[in-house]
């Protein structure tokens, strides 16, 4: 990725292409006619004036912003300036110093595009972001320089996480992004460890091994751990699903959209990144990342539909659907975390079912726990992060669809209400320890992406959860 050089100042210095920021109301530049361009969030409107020029997007009026509004008007100014070739924009905040950090988040997060590779790739003609310039008034340059450099750092660990999601399933396997977390944590205060095929038998993962039996490319589990709490605080863990490609195994996937099943690994590259990002915000909390990574395929040796296998914890589960393959590895990958390390909470981060897409569409996930105090902690993040999540229920009445007569459980329930029942069959693996469940099918990856950002991976949860972690996330 190219190196963005960001710069808090109070004058814009050089030429750049300029953003300014409008208030629904406030007299229109001259030469706009007010059917071109109203001010309202999302609008925008291009001016020319010899060798400048200035993007003015709208942000609707002055009672209804909220951080998303200039992260978003911001991430449509940038996205639309690099389209015309920039590559040096000033944001001009001068009127919204306190929006320092939503706007240079949107600014960096809209930047990124997955370009491919070869001689082909990048055909669009566009723009990099070398130099992004925040303009404030003198008396808030502090605060404002403070919030930009911790924008960026999160941004950018977005972005390479976004990166690493658009990777496909041929050149970005278990093994590979195992190396790709051990090579992101050297140089920070993380440790990180990796479970191969031997030592996930020898412990007794046998989800994630089921799972894994059907691909060439093994199956691994990727331990991450970062202490900036106490030494007797009980960690937080973070358990994401990372099916570097979900093909759907036995119970194979129809042929339609199936591409899309490389996003399958983004609730894995959401810890990932939240790990990173605590590492370098020097968070005072300590947290264990989970990682279960496996590709899902049919094969001589894959899984079947019946087979009966035993996880870490010894709960046993009867394979009934093999597409329902990120249960199986997330139960492994949780139990783990409660036996190994007493957590005062288990938030978990999987593409997990195409029925939370039917209930929610594309711009929300669905989130799942009976705990009322992270519940309300997790909608206030998502709020003003950008990244919405929906209450969804998680009570015992939907853990009847997955009991079995020869298992724990079984790993599909019935059709209506499948995300419910997917979450209440996590959910006994949890136990006793504070459960949250995301369902990020919908959100993990944009096809028809909005104006702020580009298609592709978004890294949906990584923002969400350092934000609900700054803000003193109340375990129970
Ligand atoms: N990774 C998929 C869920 C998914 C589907 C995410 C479409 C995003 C878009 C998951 O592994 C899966 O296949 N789930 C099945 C479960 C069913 C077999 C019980 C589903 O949702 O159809
Ligand atoms: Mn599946
Ligand atoms: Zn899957």
């Amino acid at each position: 990725m190219p190196s963005l050089k960001l710069d808090v100042r109070t004058s814009v210095s050089g030429s750049p292409d300029l953003v300014s920021f409008f208030l629904k109301g406030s007299a229109l530049p001259a030469g706009v006619p007010a059917a071109e361009f109203d001010g309202g969030a999302g609008a925008t409107v291009l001016l020319r004036d010899k060798n400048q020029r200035t993007l003015v997007a709208g942000v609707g009026e002055k009672a209804k912003i909220e951080p998303d509004t200039l992260r978003k008007a911001a991430g449509t100014a940038i996205k639309a300036l690099l389209k015309l070739g920039a590559s040096d924009i000033a944001l001009d905040l001068s009127a919204f110093p306190e929006y320092a950090g939503p706007a240079v988040e949107g600014a960096i997060l809209a930047s990124y595009k997955f370009d491919g590779f070869g001689k082909d790739a990048s055909k669009n003609k566009r723009g990099v972001l070398t130099r992004l310039q925040v303009i404030v008034k003198e008396a808030d340059i502090a605060t404002a320089r403070a919030a930009a450099r911790e924008a960026e750092i999160v941004a950018t660990i977005s972005n390479t996480i976004r990166g690493i999601g658009n990777l496909p399933g041929n050149l970005l396997t278990p093994a590979i992004l195992a190396e790709k977390a051990q090579d992101l944590a050297s140089g920070r205060a993380l440790s990180v460890k990796v479970w191969n095929e031997r030592h996930l038998a020898r412990d007794g993962f046998g989800g994630i091994l089921a799972v894994g039996k059907g691909s060439a490319n093994p199956p691994r589990l990727i331990v991450i751990e970062y202490r900036g709490g106490g030494k007797r605080e009980a960690p937080v863990a973070l358990v994401g699903k990372a099916i570097t490609f979900d093909t759907g195994g036995i119970s194979l996937k129809p042929g339609a959209q199936m591409d899309e099943m490389k996003w399958d690994k983004m609730g894995g590259l959401a810890v990932l990144g939240v790990m990173l990002a605590a590492a370098d915000l020097k968070l005072p909390r300590n947290l264990i990342g989970l990682i279960p990574a496996a590709e899902n395929m049919p094969g001589p040796d894959a899984y079947r539909p019946g087979d009966i296998i035993t996880s870490r914890d010894g709960k046993t589960i009867e394979v009934l659907n093999t597409d329902a393959e990120g249960r199986i590895i997330l139960n492994d990958a949780i139990a783990h975390a409660r036996l190994t390390y007493k957590p005062s909470a288990i938030l978990e981060y999987s593409t997990l079912t195409g029925a939370i897409i039917l209930a929610l569409g594309h711009r929300r996930a669905g989130m799942f726990t009976s705990e009322d105090k992270l519940r309300d902690a997790l909608v206030a993040a998502g709020k003003s992060t950008g990244e919405q999540v929906w209450p969804m229920p998680i009570d015992d009445e939907y853990r009847e669809a997955v009991l079995s007569e020869v298992a724990t459980a079984k790993n599909a329930g019935y059709r209506e209400g499948g995300a419910c029942c997917a979450a209440s069959f996590l959910k006994m693996w949890a136990e006793e320890i504070p459960f949250v469940h995301f369902d990020i099918a919908g959100t993990a990856w944009n096809t028809k992406p909005p104006a702020h950002l580009e298609g592709g991976a978004t890294g949906f949860g990584l923002r969400l959860t350092l934000a609900a972690l700054k803000a003193g996330l109340p375990v129970p």
